[in-house]
């Protein structure tokens, strides 16, 4: 494709927002040219913030639109399936935002349809392109660590943003879907893709009981076939704000990386300020705020690499493929949570709806 990739975004509230944001930040790779949500106003707001020309209520009518060539998937996690699979038969190369689907049965379909549409199907998975988690990926390359035997990785916060998210029906899960595929993922390629062996899981619904059937804290131990083992931790129990961390462990060197706090400005103030970081619930007092939020996380990197994809510049370094490893990974989790036991791969069970099915109906869970 020979000059900028002209973008569609689906959905216009907060990841749509850092899509838009992200490109941006690339223009001489890509340009957001339109944007589709059905809630009257709120596509219109996101395009009037950056100057978007082109604004729809319904997704399929900007598919339509022959000059876009990428689009951008961030709706809640039940459509990103039949919305993948419209913008893969209307030509279009997608980004899917994560978790990829609500089952392997529609993961399997998303590649399949795109591969066969010949359009490429980019997983947002931007840990793989943050800073400082690239930065400890190259040290583990360079040797820094001799044989890594443990990779963590955990996100915590006190819960999403968006009523669906705590709907398991349009979420597929709790915070182990919601940002356990983060932990999965990073651990998936800090070790270069190994195949993940076995998932053990414990998860709880500890302080939101009243708001979702999901578990709002989560424990996964991966192995992988290369010997290393990954912990992923999670919450929506965790008071005080995003909390993004990794730590890599060798038998020759250790690294830890701790995203927000690591790069923010330890504050205390009487009065409170404007914005310190993601889901912090206030300003006042000791707070610690992060700047150049989005590129610490790697979303315009991420953006701008996919853009570089679409354009033939760049070979995709986050696939479809990745997100279906992950989503398999969830599968067994959550069966492994209701078991009480490891799971080993490869785990297919058949008639799943949605991943927390494995785990609802038993006795820990919520
Ligand atoms: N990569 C990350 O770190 C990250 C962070 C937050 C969210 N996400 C993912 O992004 C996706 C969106 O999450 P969010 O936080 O933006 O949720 P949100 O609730 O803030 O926004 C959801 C958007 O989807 C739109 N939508 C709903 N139904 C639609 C339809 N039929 N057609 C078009 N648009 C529709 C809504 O109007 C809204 O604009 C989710 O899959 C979530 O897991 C990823």
């Amino acid at each position: 494709m020979n000059g900028r990739v002209k973008v569609g975004i689906i959905g216009s509230q907060f990841e749509a927002d850092i899509h838009a944001a992200s490109f941006q930040m690339a223009p001489e790779e890509a340009e957001v040219v339109a944007v589709a949500s059905p809630t009257p106003g709120h596509a219109e707001a996101l395009a009037g913030r950056y100057g978007i020309p082109r604004v729809f209520t319904d997704y399929r009518q900007m598919l339509l639109e022959k000059d876009i060539g990428l689009v951008t998937i961030a709706a809640p996690n039940y459509l990103h399936a039949r919305m993948t699979l419209d913008c893969a038969r209307a030509g279009k190369h997608v980004v899917c935002e994560k978790p990829l689907s609500m089952t392997l049965e529609e993961a399997d379909e998303m590649l399949e349809v795109c591969r066969r549409e010949g359009v490429l199907l980019l997983y947002a998975e931007e840990l793989f392109f943050t800073p400082k988690y690239v930065k400890a990926k190259e040290m583990a390359a360079q040797g820094a660590f001799g044989r890594v035997y443990l990779v963590k990785q955990s996100e915590k916060h006190f819960g999403p943003h968006s009523p669906w998210f705590w709907d398991v029906e349009r979420s597929g899960g709790g915070v182990f879907m919601d940002m356990g595929c983060h932990g999965i993922a990073f651990c998936h390629w800090f070790l270069d893709r190994s195949s993940i062996r076995s998932v053990y899981c414990q998860m709880g619904t500890y302080v939101h009981r009243d708001k979702t059937q999901g578990e709002d804290d989560s424990l996964c131990i991966l192995e992988f076939e290369n010997g290393a083992v990954g912990l992923v931790e999670n919450s929506w129990a965790r008071r005080g704000g995003m909390d993004d961390r990794v730590e890599v462990h060798g038998e020759g060197g250790v690294t830890y990386a701790n995203l927000h706090m690591g790069n923010a400005l330890p504050t205390y103030s009487e009065y409170g300020y404007g914005y310190a970081v993601e889901k912090a619930p206030g300003t006042k007092g000791w707070s610690y705020p992060v700047f150049e939020e989005l590129w610490n996380y790697g979303f315009p990197q991420e953006m701008r690499h996919f853009a570089r994809c679409v354009r033939g510049k760049e070979e995709p370094a986050a696939t479809g493929e990745d997100g279906r490893v992950v989503m398999e990974a969830l599968y067994a989790g959550y069966a492994s949570a209701a078991r009480g036991g490891k799971i080993n791969l490869p785990f297919r069970p058949r008639n799943v709806k949605k991943p927390i099915d494995l785990w609802l109906g038993n006795p820990s869970a919520g």
